[in-house]
């Protein structure tokens, strides 16, 4: 009889990581590969795009403090995950570690729940990767029909030779006089998507090396950031004490900003660290997952924790937080320096950076899927292996065509917000699995121990809780819609087909 509690043996766990053959994936990655693959997966649209809308609209100079609440939150969710991710060194992440240990149910509503993490996730980072894009070619006098640069119903306008959203014109700027368009679809982020999706398709080994060379592009040009920023403060300690005074701005009375402000803000710029549980997902293709998994997963999250700090607080220093709600805020920033190929090398930092970034998740997605489908929780062809390029290609294709269409028309705050809410949901998940797997298996070997247990899962509830709390209203309605969806599918389908029913 099925049962919605029906564990996966971890026997068969291990059994099936240790497959080898053309039915299986190539292990291929080592500790500095999954600490690039991390660092490729977190820094991205979140520092590059949200940290401008956060500054100016919930926090202020204080969105380095809502780095620091969200950071904290990812640490108690990563040592959890790298427990997870040392026991069970298989593809498939958090959706894998629910179902060795919370059962089928459970499992089935973390992995209908990470689409929200990376198939959206991937949506929202092309988005912010064709904002820098277009900036990019504007700034070179190049430009792509407005209307197809812009999600449907956004208006732009003509102003400093750039087409900007209307919403965007620094305060006391007005549009009269100045060209109008209204976007129909975001045709940029289309092509990435479907441009990444190619690239997966032709295999791991190739975008791992791939993914490193443009991670450590990434890094150098938020070094170049740093450098040049703090050089600027320095000789202009004027500017930064204007900017960064008052550093927590008081509440408005739209009830932005003050202590609450760095919470909300905490809550957007949650997007920023997503992607070290990415980390996870590549278990399958590491060559000693049980050893660098937790060195994949807490490395990455610490390098950029650090960066996000330093990188915000000079932003904000550089610029007023009000006038930071642009397409490109970090370019916009190093700007305000006068250097003046700053602002262009950023973006072409950008541009490659994101890239890695919709890399990473959505390559997470098809492994997710992947998993799914062996478990016979979706249709075969989702697991099917290509001949030659050894991949997913079925669901990496499918997961793309569909990816590609949520930047078209959504714009990149509430495809953001849907990230972060389903994200902080997975998390929870994680850290209560993590818990109750010391309770009922507590003699089990674990290479990597979450320390401080049950304090660490306990804080790591709590945090998320208090992250998802503060999202919109609208968000929460998505992500239960959503889960209702999944359950649907899951009592028509999966529970029918699920091999782990099968063995009785
Ligand atoms: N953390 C990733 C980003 O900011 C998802 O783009």
């Amino acid at each position: 009889m099925a049962s919605l509690w029906k564990i996966k043996p971890l026997a068969l766990l291990h059994q099936e990581a240790q497959e080898e053959g053309e039915h299986t994936l190539k292990r291929s990655l080592g500790a500095l590969n999954l600490i690039m693959l991390g660092i490729g997966a977190i820094i991205g649209a979140g520092i590059f795009v949200l940290t401008g809308q956060a500054a100016a609209r919930h926090a202020g100079p204080a969105v380095a403090l809502s780095f620091v609440l969200a950071g904290i939150t990812c640490a108690f969710a990563g040592l959890c995950y790298a427990e997870f991710a040392s026991i069970i060194p298989i593809a498939g992440s958090a959706y894998t570690y629910g179902y060795a240990t919370l059962g089928e149910f459970v499992a089935w509503i973390i992995g209908w729940d990470l689409v929200l993490e990376y198939a959206f996730g991937a949506a929202t980072v092309a988005s912010g990767w064709a904002g820098y894009f277009n900036s990019f070619l504007q700034q070179l006098h190049i430009y792509i029909p407005p209307q197809l640069t812009a999600t449907t119903g956004t208006v732009l306008v003509f102003y400093q030779q750039q087409w900007t959203p209307l919403m965007s014109l620094p305060p006391g700027v007005s549009d009269a006089g100045l060209p109008h368009v209204t976007g129909l679809f975001n045709l940029i982020a289309i092509v990435a998507i479907l441009l990444v999706t190619t690239i997966l398709v032709v295999g791991i080994q190739e975008s791992a090396s791939l993914n490193t060379i443009i991670v450590i592009v990434k890094l150098a040009i938020v070094g170049v950031f740093i450098v040049v920023g703090v050089y600027f403060l320095m000789k202009h300690p004027q500017v930064a004490h204007a900017n960064w005074h008052p550093f927590i701005p008081p509440r408005d009375s739209h009830g932005n900003f003050g202590v609450m402000g760095i919470a909300a803000g905490a809550a957007s710029i949650f997007f920023s660290y997503i992607g070290f549980d990415a980390v996870s997902t590549a278990a399958q293709e590491a060559k000693n997952p049980q050893r660098d998994m937790p060195i994949g997963i807490l490395g990455s999250l610490v390098i950029c924790t650090l960066l996000y700090i330093v990188v915000s607080t000079i932003l904000t220093g550089l610029v007023n937080y009000r006038s930071l709600d642009v397409a490109a805020p970090v370019a916009f920033g190093i700007d305000a320096t006068g250097v003046s190929w700053g602002s262009m090398l950023v973006k072409i930092g950008a541009i490659f950076g994101l890239g890695t970034v919709m890399l990473v998740m959505l390559l997470g997605q098809s492994r997710v899927f992947f998993s799914m489908s062996r478990d016979g929780l979706l249709p075969k062809w989702a697991s099917e292996i290509h001949p030659k390029f050894r991949t997913p290609w079925k669901s990496t294709i499918i997961v793309g065509l569909v990816v590609a269409l949520m930047p078209a028309f959504l714009p990149i705050d509430r495809l953001s917000e849907l990230v972060n809410i389903g994200t902080l949901l997975a998390f929870m998940i994680v850290c209560t699995g993590v818990w109750i797997l010391r309770v009922r298996h507590p003699e089990m070997h674990r290479p990597f121990k979450t320390p401080l247990v049950p304090f660490v899962p306990i804080m790591g509830i709590l945090t998320a809780l208090f992250l998802m709390v503060q999202l919109p209203r609208i968000t929460w309605i998505v992500m239960l819609s959503w889960l209702v969806v999944g359950l649907v599918i899951y009592f028509s389908y999966s529970i029918k087909h699920s091999r782990v029913q099968k063995m009785g």
